[in-house]
Formats: C-alpha cells, sequence, structure tokens
C-alpha cells in the first residue's frame, strides 16, 4: 500500500435527538442551528484547536432546502463563529452523509491537502419529512423499470429483507428491538452517552427550555408490547415502528485531523482511521448495503471479520441489522455489537448518524483496549452501504 498520511478521528459531540413532528423538542428550532451548536460545542471542547487551523468544514444534509440550504458546511462555519478564511461545503449521501464527510475530509487530509477539518450532518426531519416536497424523481426509473416505484420507500425495502431471508423473522426483528432499547436506557442510566451531548436551549409550548436527552427513547419497550402493533408499510406486514428507527431531528460534529496535527496541537486521536468503503446493491433492498461495503473495507485494510473487536451498526431497521450480522456469522446479541443500543432507541437523523456511530466507538474504544479494530457501518437510501474501519489506540496487545 502507498505511504499515506495517518488520520485520526480526534473527537466528535452531537445535539440530543428529538422526535420529529411538532410534538418534538426542535419543532421550533432551525435544522442549521442544530449542527451549529454540535460544532460549537465540539469546538469548546477543544480550545487547544486554535480555530484558524480547522481548514475545512463538511457537512451532510439530506435535503438541502431551508434551513438545510445554502452549501451548510459553509454557512454553519460562519454562524459557528470559524474565521471567514475556513472554507466549507454541504455533503449528500443521505443516510451516510456525515460518514462521507469524515471519509471526504480523511481522503483530503491523507492526500496532504489540509491538516484539520470538521465533519458532521444534521436532519431536522420533522421540518424536511422523509417524501421530501422538492424530489422529481426521473421517470426513466420506472418507464425503464430501472428500480421498483417503492424502492425509495425505505420501510418497503425492510419488508423486502424479510421476505428474502425467511430466517430474518418479525420475532428476531422484535428482540433485536427491545435489546436495542434495553441496553441504550442501560447506557443513560451509566451516564456513557451523556458526555458527548451539547444541550440546545429549545421553545416549546411550555416556554424556554433545555434539551438534553434524547426524546425518541422507549425504555418500557417489551416483547409483549410489540405484538399488536400496527405494520405501516405493507398490510400484514413485519416491520414496525419499534423495528423502525424512529423519525428524528438532530445534528452531529467530528473533527479529523492528520495524527502528525493533532500531535502538534496537543489534540487527543481517539480513533486511527484504518480503511473505508461504500458499495451499491439492488436499491430494493437497499438494508443490505452495509454488507459488500463491510466486506470491501476489510479487504482494504487486510483484516477479516474476526478481527473487529466492536461494531457499531446504525440500526435503520432491525431487520437490516440482522442480515449483516447472519451474513458474517454473528449472534443477534453479539456483546461486541452496538453496546450502548443504537437508532432503534435514540432515534436516526439521516446525515447526521455516521458520526454518531463514530463517536460511540471511540468512548468505547478507551473502555476496551483489548480491542483492537472497531466498525462503523450503515445502509444507505436507494441501495448504498457505508463501512469504515478504526484502530483502537488504546490497545494494549493483551488479552484481558
Ligand atoms: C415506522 C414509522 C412510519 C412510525 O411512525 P409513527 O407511526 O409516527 O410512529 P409512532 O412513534 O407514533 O409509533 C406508532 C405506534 O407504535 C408504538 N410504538 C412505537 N415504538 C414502540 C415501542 N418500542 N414499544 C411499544 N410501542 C411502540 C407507538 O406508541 C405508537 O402507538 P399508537 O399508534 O398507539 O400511538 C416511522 O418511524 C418511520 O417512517 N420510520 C422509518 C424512517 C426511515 O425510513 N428512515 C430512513 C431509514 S433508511
Amino acid at each position: 500500500m502507498a505511504e499515506r498520511t495517518e488520520v485520526v478521528f480526534v473527537d466528535g459531540a452531537r445535539t440530543p435527538f428529538g422526535r420529529a413532528g411538532e410534538k418534538g423538542q426542535y419543532w421550533n428550532t432551525r435544522a442549521d442551528d442544530l449542527v451549529v451548536k454540535a460544532m460549537v460545542g465540539l469546538l469548546e471542547r477543544h480550545p487547544e484547536l486554535p480555530k484558524d487551523r480547522v481548514e475545512e468544514v463538511a457537512i451532510a444534509a439530506t435535503t438541502q432546502v431551508g434551513d438545510q440550504a445554502l452549501t451548510i458546511g459553509r454557512s454553519a462555519a460562519i454562524l459557528a463563529g470559524l474565521p471567514k478564511s475556513v472554507p466549507g461545503y454541504a455533503i449528500d449521501r443521505m443516510c451516510s452523509g456525515a460518514m462521507t464527510a469524515v471519509t471526504n475530509v480523511a481522503g483530503a487530509i491523507a492526500f496532504g491537502a489540509i491538516d484539520v477539518a470538521i465533519a458532521g450532518g444534521v436532519e431536522h426531519m420533522g421540518r424536511h419529512p422523509l417524501d421530501g416536497a422538492f424530489v422529481d424523481p426521473n421517470p426513466r426509473f420506472v418507464a425503464e423499470q430501472l428500480v421498483s416505484p417503492d424502492a425509495l420507500n425505505m420501510g418497503v425495502t425492510a419488508e423486502r429483507l424479510h421476505d428474502r431471508f425467511p430466517q430474518l423473522t418479525k420475532e428476531r426483528a422484535d428482540a433485536y428491538a427491545v435489546n436495542s432499547q434495553r441496553k441504550t436506557a442501560e447506557a443513560y442510566a451509566a451516564g456513557k452517552i451523556q458526555p458527548d451531548l451539547v444541550p440546545v436551549a429549545i421553545r416549546t409550548g411550555e416556554g424556554w427550555g433545555l434539551a438534553t436527552r434524547d426524546e425518541g427513547m422507549r425504555p418500557e419497550t417489551s416483547l409483549e408490547g410489540l405484538q399488536g402493533l400496527k405494520t405501516p408499510f405493507r398490510p400484514h406486514g413485519r416491520v414496525t415502528a419499534a423495528t423502525s428507527s424512529p423519525l428524528t431531528d438532530g445534528a452531529t460534529a467530528s473533527i479529523i485531523a492528520s495524527a502528525d496535527a493533532a500531535r502538534e496541537l496537543g489534540l487527543p486521536a481517539k480513533m486511527r482511521l484504518v480503511s473505508f468503503a461504500f458499495a451499491g446493491v439492488e436499491p430494493e433492498v437497499m438494508g443490505l448495503g452495509p454488507v459488500p461495503s463491510t466486506e470491501k473495507a476489510l479487504r482494504k485494510a487486510g483484516l477479516s471479520i474476526g478481527d473487529i473487536g466492536l461494531f457499531e451498526l446504525n440500526e435503520a431497521f432491525a431487520v437490516q441489522v440482522l442480515s449483516l450480522l447472519d451474513h458474517f456469522g454473528i449472534a443477534d446479541d453479539d456483546p461486541r455489537v452496538n453496546q450502548w443500543g443504537g437508532a432503534l432507541a435514540v432515534g436516526h437523523p439521516l446525515a447526521s448518524s455516521g458520526v454518531r456511530l463514530m463517536m460511540q466507538l471511540a468512548r468505547q474504544f478507551e473502555e476496551h483496549p483489548e480491542v483492537r479494530y472497531g466498525l462503523t457501518a450503515m445502509c444507505v437510501g436507494l441501495g448504498q452501504g457505508g463501512s469504515v474501519i478504526w484502530e483502537n489506540p488504546n490497545y494494549d496487545g493483551k488479552k484481558h
């Protein structure tokens, strides 16, 4: 492999996630203010980083209109108080927007074009619903049968995974969802998730308030409670609100740097980037996307799945995570997977979720010096997957 500059994940922070919609905590909050808040909170944690050393701001949003428009990386940089000399741009790869922001700036760092960047994402799904008012799909998609007309409905693609893999039963998906809610509740009780949350001042019907927690969590979730739930994506289907990530508002930000710049500036290096890959699958079964992207990222790293000690998988749908676990022969409740639960509980504000996975993996690396490699992976609309493999700088080479 050619010589390249080592890239590290310095740190990440996010807003608490909110339930999308009028009753949600961010209904009266602008999307761009959410990502600016995450960026400011993150930069405040790192006074050792001079603001003019940030050389790029890459911010993702799936819907780039209204308060998510205006080249959000650039506008957020200005709003966050970065010097006007710091450039920025907007990114869209739907659910993996923030992941793509990280890998893009990492590529620029590895190439030697820049040393330090901010990468993140935002999605205010309350203000920018999934069925996107301004989307105008090309009629050729349907006329030439390039993709099925409902391949853009993510819930329908999840139902199709159940069809394609009969061993991925509703019972397994339900059990997975209960487990995810339980693990998130336990992580909250142990105070593991809160340190990376930047509180956001909010305006609700009751006046001013402060968002400090993820709003979508349903710690009371039980297997019995899931039995009667509707299947919104197909009559008599298998995917329910409990086995789908809820519609969510939220934003994430991370600092990505060359290892040399991090050392020079005294910045932490919470994870070392090993490899990354994106891959495409049939859009009708988009949830399978992280399977080929993970295989490719492993190949690029010269690793096998057995080398991965911790997994942070985005839970767009329970069945979609199970399809990856089955593919790699990993048990549904494997303790290496999503130790703090996942998107089924905290939500999935599309273009921001990739950095949430990374922040959590970075924290788990600190707790697990026996683990050398970790994987962050997610599925992406229109049939894609994204995977990033990270190395734990705390790895002590011992079996614990
Ligand atoms: C699945 C979906 C349609 C549900 O939307 P919704 O109906 O507004 O969701 P709600 O939160 O109101 O939940 C629906 C019902 O299930 C219940 N429910 C949800 N999660 C539950 C849980 N964990 N345990 C028990 N009940 C639960 C709710 O209480 C509600 O019950 P009610 O109808 O009696 O009030 C929506 O969340 C969705 O579209 N998710 C997918 C988003 C997506 O595609 N993202 C991109 C991924 S690639």
